[in-house]
């Protein structure tokens, strides 16, 4: 099969992926004071090498209370325009799309590291900005037992963080990315506006559906004025998020962000509860049924996410029209040269001239004579002069 849908190229607005595969936002904890290290040139840096039509940058951080764990990524501030330009650069020169995703972890701020505990910081001497530090969301709620109680966020605080978001955007813009995400999942400060569980404000910002979708949409208004018509916007919403937000709602959202200049949903799930995302399974595609639903429902694009795995799997997900864009987030961590492997199983034509020819030449050659055009580690008994 040489016409597959994963490696065709994808036009949104002015730009062009040339392949559908996509480097989901991934945070790397590694930021100093948030600005982006070697580690996070290395990290975009593989992926767009290995082939990714778009590489998205993790949740960074438009404000620093907003901040997660003390390795996150900032924006707030036009000091991080020319660190971030640098991983740019560096994803253009490999011929891949750079984005970036914004974020800002509401009540979940202030956080250990996933693989250190992953809960709530305890007060250290080594955090000086401890107190600026304290977790903000829309009321005074925690996320659960072991979360500390946010402060709730004045109207007029409300106000300047869509500023924030629209100034992030500008500097995003400034930096020369291609795509802009706005993250609305995963019980982080956007999609506590949107829950009902997370937001009991009684002014603007909260009560009916309409209330609690004001702050998203206003951040979008903000971000469209900054960044430019040529460039797309991706908004991630948990498009189920099993307490009292789903599908339906998602849709009614979808609908308002398309005609605010949003043109694809990332569909994932979960995060405002501890409790796993879809049911208690999670399975190969456990996402892909949401996105399926909001593309045809609200009209828009979509991009797929969750235990995506292998290539012809993402493929069909494409030709049963369930996204337009296929996220590999766990498997290329596993697998950097994912799009290469996918190709090759796939049969598209010139699978190593999806990888720059630094290596793609050598692979390509070798597998001429028939060599190493599987992964190497899968296959058993060598068998003198045969592949
Ligand atoms: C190390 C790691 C960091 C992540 N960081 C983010 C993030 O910054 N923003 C976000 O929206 N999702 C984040 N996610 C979720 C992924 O983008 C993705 O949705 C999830 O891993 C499911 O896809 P997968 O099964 O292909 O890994 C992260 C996931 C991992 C494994």
């Amino acid at each position: 099969m040489s016409d597959t849908l994963l490696f065709s190229p994808m036009t949104i607005r002015g730009i062009t992926l040339k392949n559908r595969i996509v480097v989901p936002p991934m945070h790397q904890y590694s930021a100093v004071k948030g600005f982006p290290t070697d580690w996070h040139l290395m990290n975009a840096g593989k992926f767009a090498a290995g082939g990714a039509g778009l590489v998205i940058v993790e949740s960074t951080k438009v404000e620093r209370r907003g901040c997660g764990t003390v390795g996150d990524l900032g924006i707030w501030d036009d000091k991080f325009i020319a660190p971030l330009n640098r991983l740019v650069t560096f994803i253009k020169q490999q011929n891949a799309l750079a984005g970036i995703q914004l974020g800002h972890s509401g009540r979940k701020a202030r956080a250990t590291r996933p693989w250190e505990g992953d809960g709530p910081l305890q007060r250290s001497p080594e955090i000086e900005d401890w107190d600026d530090w304290t977790p903000v969301a829309p009321s005074a709620i925690a996320h659960s037992t072991r979360w500390p109680v946010p402060r709730a966020l004045e109207r007029s605080e409300v106000k300047d963080l869509v500023q924030a978001w629209g100034q992030a955007a500008r500097r995003a813009n400034e930096a020369g990315f291609h795509v802009l995400e706005l993250h609305g999942a995963h019980g982080y400060l956007v999609h506590e506006f949107l829950s009902e569980r997370g937001n009991q404000r009684t002014d603007e910002y909260g009560g009916s559906e309409e209330k609690r979708m004001r702050f998203i949409i206003e951040v979008t208004e903000a971000v469209r004025s900054h960044w430019p018509d040529h460039k797309p916007l991706f908004v991630r919403l948990s498009v189920e998020d099993n307490a009292g937000w789903g599908p339906e709602q998602s849709v009614r959202l979808a609908r308002i962000l398309k005609a605010k200049g949003v043109d694809v949903i990332d569909c994932s799930s979960g995060g405002i509860t501890d409790i796993a995302p879809i049911g208690k399974e999670i399975k190969y595609n456990y996402q892909v049924p949401l996105s399926e639903y909001v593309r045809r429902h609200a009209d828009i694009l979509t991009m797929a996410v969750g235990l995506i795995i292998h290539g012809d799997q993402a493929e069909q997900i494409l030709r049963e029209k369930q996204a337009d864009l296929i996220a590999i987030g766990r498997e290329i961590l596993n697998n950097p040269n994912w799009p290469m492997d996918a190709a090759l199983k796939l049969g598209v034509d010139g699978p190593f001239r999806n990888v720059p020819p630094q290596f793609g030449y050598w692979l390509g050659t070798r597998a001429k004579r028939g060599f190493g055009t599987n992964p190497s580690t899968w296959q058993s008994g060598l068998q003198e002069g045969r592949p």
